[in-house]
């Protein structure tokens, strides 16, 4: 009988083993959140989970309650009223208040296990802390708001450590925003690419201040088997990697340059269909500069990664002086902002078929944009924190 009671006893706590590693553990938050697409009444969450997950964001008011002294409204990541599932969640919050600030949290619960619909199973849930530090916040836009300031930075190519030199001053500095003005990486192979490279710093400096981001594709962007998932990471306003956007007096255009060499180099694998989209661009950049939005804005100021090119510059930078220029030359742009040459220019002598000036920043420096009606002033920062050049462009 002893016996039995014992070899019953090793049975139960084997099944109890058996049981504990059959439940996977919960899924936890890998990389994220950073916040995109701020408007008067929105704004978009983006974070990446560890495995297969639905997501959503609770927000709260700024006023002085806990987090957790009432039930937060959810919005979800969800497509066409159904919850996605997947490691990269985005989120769209509006109907806000503009020039208000908000809290908060990103959640999410993991798939335990999916049979269709026979049975799903989520686990307890992740999210970021709300409880030993504080929940992050963003401030809607205000209308009203005179002046804005930003910071850009382009050409990192996975060089994090550069990345965090460069930005690391802005949550005391507190930009308006900071532009990731193009090849983050130099090709896009997996899904942990663009966070390794400069998304996972910039999520944790930035985010916390409440710092959100605006992004361009940089021709890289274009390189590697993961390269098609880049709106999953920068979904915008448009679906297409250009877009427009308005902060304060100054609105803003960005344009997608693709690939620098023709599309049927050998380098491209016969996958490139950039000049049909350099195409399509140059005709919603008609419709841009003719809309009363632009034409009303103060300021006027393009983020491009490439450049417009002089006759004698590769393919792609001629495109671009080919189709988008003509649509910006005399339509009252103040400033076009790029990358792609890894070294600083000053613009403006025409050259480019322009009659704005261009900034090229360098891939080691930050540039610091503060503009108003009355003008734009221009500071290059270097790693140390240096302002190593320095432009001012009056408002006519
Ligand atoms: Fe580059």
């Amino acid at each position: 009988m002893k016996r039995l009671t014992l070899l019953l006893g090793a049975l139960l706590l084997t099944a109890a083993a058996l049981a504990q590693t059959a439940v996977p553990p919960t899924v936890r938050i890998a990389h994220g959140p950073y916040v995109l697409n701020v408007t008067e009444d929105g704004f978009t969450v983006v974070w990446d989970a560890k495995a297969d997950a639905i997501g959503w964001v609770e927000l709260a008011p700024m006023d002085g309650s806990h987090f957790y002294s009432a039930e937060r409204p959810r919005y979800y990541d969800s497509h066409l009223g159904l919850c996605r599932v997947g490691r990269m969640h985005r989120v769209r919050i509006e109907g806000l208040q503009p020039g208000t600030t908000y809290r908060y949290r990103i959640m999410q619960r993991g798939i335990v296990l999916n049979e269709g619909n026979r049975r799903v199973i989520l686990d307890d849930g992740d999210g970021s802390e709300v409880y030993r530090r504080k929940p992050y916040t963003i401030r809607t836009l205000d209308p009203a708001q005179e002046k804005v300031d930003f910071w850009m930075v382009n050409d990192i190519h996975a060089r994090d450590s550069v990345f965090q030199l460069l930005i690391k001053e802005a949550p005391e500095a507190q930009p308006d925003f900071v532009c990731l003005n193009g090849d983050l990486a130099s090709q896009t192979e997996t899904e942990q690419t663009l966070w390794d490279a400069c998304l996972g710093s910039a999520s944790k400096i930035l985010t916390p201040a409440g710092i959100p981001l605006a992004v361009t594709r940089g021709n890289h962007e274009n390189r590697g088997a993961y390269a098609q998932h880049w709106l999953d990471y920068f979904p915008t306003p448009t679906g297409e990697t250009y877009y427009t956007f308005r902060r304060g007096p100054a609105f803003f255009i960005v344009l997608d340059g693709c690939e620098d060499k023709p599309d049927n180099d050998p380098r491209y694998y016969g996958m490139g269909d950039w000049n049909e989209y350099r195409r399509q661009q140059a005709e919603w950049l008609k419709g841009v500069v003719n809309s009363d939005e632009f034409r009303a804005a103060p300021v006027r100021i393009v983020l491009m990664h490439m450049i417009p090119g002089k006759e004698d510059s590769w393919y792609g930078e001629q495109q671009i002086r080919r189709l988008f220029v003509p649509e910006l030359a005399g339509k009252g742009i103040d400033l076009m902002l790029c990358g792609h040459y890894h070294r600083y220019h000053w613009i403006d002598d025409g050259s480019r078929g322009v009659d704005f000036p261009i900034l090229v920043n360098s891939n080691n420096d930050c540039l610091r944009v503060s503009a108003d009606a009355k003008g734009i002033d221009l500071k290059v920062v270097n790693t140390a924190g240096a302002v190593i050049k320095q432009h001012r462009i009056d408002k006519k």
